[in-house]
């Protein structure tokens, strides 16, 4: 996640699902021309999130849910970091969402994204992100995987199609 946010210079930084600002934090330092925009619809854990990011200027903590935040998000996105609710449903909702925000060359990574089909976690947890993805490349086949790397997946946008 670190490296991928250091490889964007002077972008635009989205992501979907904040807790408690450890990854908004980390991304917001590993890319300090960028500027990171950090949602959550929970905001309990915004002060840990703001003391984590001290010293950092380059973040936006921006309270609500996803796909209402981005109905009126305007802004072209470098580099979009979804780790939200990982249920299928909610995954292909977010990346129908935001994917079309994000630049044609842009990044797209993703938490959670489990290959293996043995874990201590629901099947539905477990399967959501992969599913949630597969079920979005099929509609709209746009991103091009570059790596997965520990539960993550790095994608690339590489076309613009009718809606994304
Ligand atoms: C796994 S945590 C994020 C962890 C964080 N990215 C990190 O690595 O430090 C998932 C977060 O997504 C948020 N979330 C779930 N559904 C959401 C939605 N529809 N809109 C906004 N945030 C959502 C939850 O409130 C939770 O804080």
């Amino acid at each position: 996640m670190c490296e991928c946010a250091q490889s964007v210079e002077q972008g635009v930084i989205v992501e979907v699902g904040r807790w408690k600002g450890a990854s908004m934090a980390l991304m917001a330092e590993a890319s300090p021309s960028s500027h990171v925009h950090s949602i959550d619809n929970n905001d309990k854990h915004n002060d840990l999130a703001q003391n984590l990011s001290e010293g950092l200027s380059n973040y936006t903590i921006i309270d609500g849910d996803s796909q209402e935040v981005a109905k009126t998000w305007t802004q072209e996105i470098d580099m979009l970091f979804v780790d939200a609710f990982h249920y299928k449903d909610f995954v292909l909702m977010d990346l129908e969402s935001w994917v079309p925000k994000v630049k044609v060359g842009g990044l797209i990574l993703m938490h959670d994204y489990f290959t293996k089909r043995k874990s201590r976690l629901g099947r539905h947890w477990k399967d959501g992100v992969r599913l949630g993805l597969r079920k979005f490349n099929s509609r709209y086949k746009n991103l091009e995987k570059i790596e997965v790397v520990r539960h993550m997946i790095l994608l690339r946008k590489i076309r613009l199609i009718a809606q994304n």
